[in-house]
């Protein structure tokens, strides 16, 4: 019988062994913090976080079995037992023949662009996350994202608001399809509220993209989660495993961009899979240069054993039940207090639509970025805003704002980290501020980077008239 049933309460399924002291800090410690890190959660250290959101990237704790894979790490320059575990755990899921190790998914894009882009250039996608975004324009091309419309509105409840919007695609490749070289699939997407991809959606996009010959890369950050919401949400897979069902989504694909610091527990790592050797010959040629000899890819023998069991851990169904409905308590729990979230909840994130909270919040006030500010002022949680600062630009000729379409605090669950008592808790904080938080201040940017603004960036605050 499983031991997690739909509608019993969830429990974390795993014990305990090795611990790490969560650091307590007081209202008045972290108003200095934020002051000396002007007012940019990127520059708040760890030791002054009580409850870190900011991703869930890296963060995830491993398992005993993980730690004592890493005591086997081969750490041979070329050709070590490590990668050859590793390209045979990624090969069982991905059914994709070349495997190459990159330091983390956006040195895996930086590759690809490298060996694929050239000026003028247009990359679609459901929606490209920062990095690959940057990595594409870096490369003097343009990162074009096509989400279904469903994902413009974060109260609209679809099961797959990851999905690209197919008409627009076809359209798009009509008109433009010779500087289009390939497609990327980001499941889930990240950027558009960790909302899930259909496989119907993912056999269309192929169908469409076949037509002129454009290859479909997914990037497959998070693709277990991803798989769990398929099996949950579309009917025809309900009986089918995780692993048959992340067999068909990359069945699908001609390339595979991984971060593996998600969806595989691992600290770090990534890797490319490919079916195309002559593709995979230019990257294995160029990466030596940056990254490493083809068989580490910038990371040691252990990571990729840390990967390699991960990879086949974030499969189990009972583990992705628990990890899906936990996002669920802790959104639910927001949303019974007042905040407005993108729904319905994503894989691995409560993402707060913070301009649907407070209406009257200006959006050239970074309304997401305040909230997050003042979330971490009031409770000592640290998120990171997905809304105009980080997806807003400058416009270097008029000088003038860009705004984003949407204003949203991600609170990122590290994975198999915090326990329910941590999210009650934060509940319980945050159901007593929730009146508050209307007023709290604006902010204005005061020093911003050219790419990747959000990192950087330094924030004063502003009062608003209220
Ligand atoms: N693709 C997706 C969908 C991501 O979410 C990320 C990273 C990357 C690529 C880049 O991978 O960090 O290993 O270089 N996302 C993290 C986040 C940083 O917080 O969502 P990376």
């Amino acid at each position: 019988m499983s031991s997690i049933r739909n509608n019993k309460p969830v429990f974390e399924p795993f014990k305990i062994k090795c611990v790490e002291p969560i650091p307590i800090t007081t209202i008045e410690e972290r108003q200095k913090v934020l002051s000396r890190s002007y007012y940019n959660l990127f520059q708040v250290p760890s030791n002054k976080v009580t409850f870190d959101f900011l991703t869930d990237s890296g963060t995830s704790a491993m398992s005993t079995k993980q730690w004592s894979a890493m005591m086997m790490g081969d750490e041979s320059y070329a050709g070590s037992d490590s990668f050859f575990r590793f390209e045979k755990a990624i090969q069982r899921i991905t059914d994709i023949e070349h495997i190459i190790p990159t330091h983390q998914g956006r040195s895996a894009e930086a590759l690809l662009c490298k060996a694929i882009l050239k000026k003028g250039m247009a990359v679609l996608g459901n929606t490209q996350f920062d990095t690959t975004r940057a990595n594409i324009e870096s490369s003097g091309c343009e990162s074009v994202d096509i989400p279904c419309a469903e994902a413009q509105n974060s109260q609209a409840e679809h099961p797959f608001k990851g999905n690209v919007d197919l008409p627009l695609l076809e359209k798009i490749l009509k008109d433009r399809h010779k500087q289009v070289p390939l497609f990327i699939m980001t499941v889930t997407n990240n950027a558009a509220g960790g909302q899930p991809v259909s496989l119907e959606n993912i056999v269309n996009t192929k169908k469409i993209l076949q037509k002129y010959n454009i290859p479909l890369f997914i990037d497959a950050a998070r693709f277990a989660e991803n798989a769990y919401f398929i099996k949950m949400r579309e009917p025809e897979y309900r009986t089918h495993s995780i692993l048959e069902i992340t067999k068909k989504i990359f069945s699908h694909a001609d390339g595979v961009l991984m971060s593996a610091k998600k969806d595989t527990f691992a600290n770090i790592g990534g890797f490319i899979a490919l079916r195309d050797n002559s593709l995979s010959d230019k990257i294995k040629t160029l990466m030596v240069v940056t990254e490493g000899f083809p068989t580490y890819g910038g990371l040691s023998g252990r990571d990729l054993d840390a990967i390699a069991v991960g990879i086949h851990e974030i499969i189990d169904e009972e583990y992705l039940k628990y990890r899906i409905r936990s996002i669920e308590y802790f959104g639910k729990g927001l949303e019974k207090i007042g905040f407005k979230i993108v729904k319905p909840l994503g894989g691995h994130a409560v993402y707060i639509d913070a301009l649907a909270s407070f209406p009257l919040f200006e959006k050239h006030f970074y309304p997401a970025h305040a909230l997050s500010i003042a979330l971490y002022e009031r409770i000592g949680i640290r998120g990171v805003e997905v809304g105009s600062v980080m997806l807003g630009r400058k416009n270097e000729q008029t000088g003038l704002e860009e705004y984003a379409d949407k204003e949203l605090l991600r609170l990122a669950v590290p994975r198999r980290v915090y326990t329910q008592s941590h999210i009650d808790f934060i509940l319980e904080e945050a159901n007593d501020i929730f009146c508050d938080l209307s007023k709290m201040p604006g902010y204005q940017i005061t020093y911003q980077a050219k790419y990747l603004r959000h990192f950087t960036a330094k924030f004063a605050p502003v009062s608003r008239r209220i």
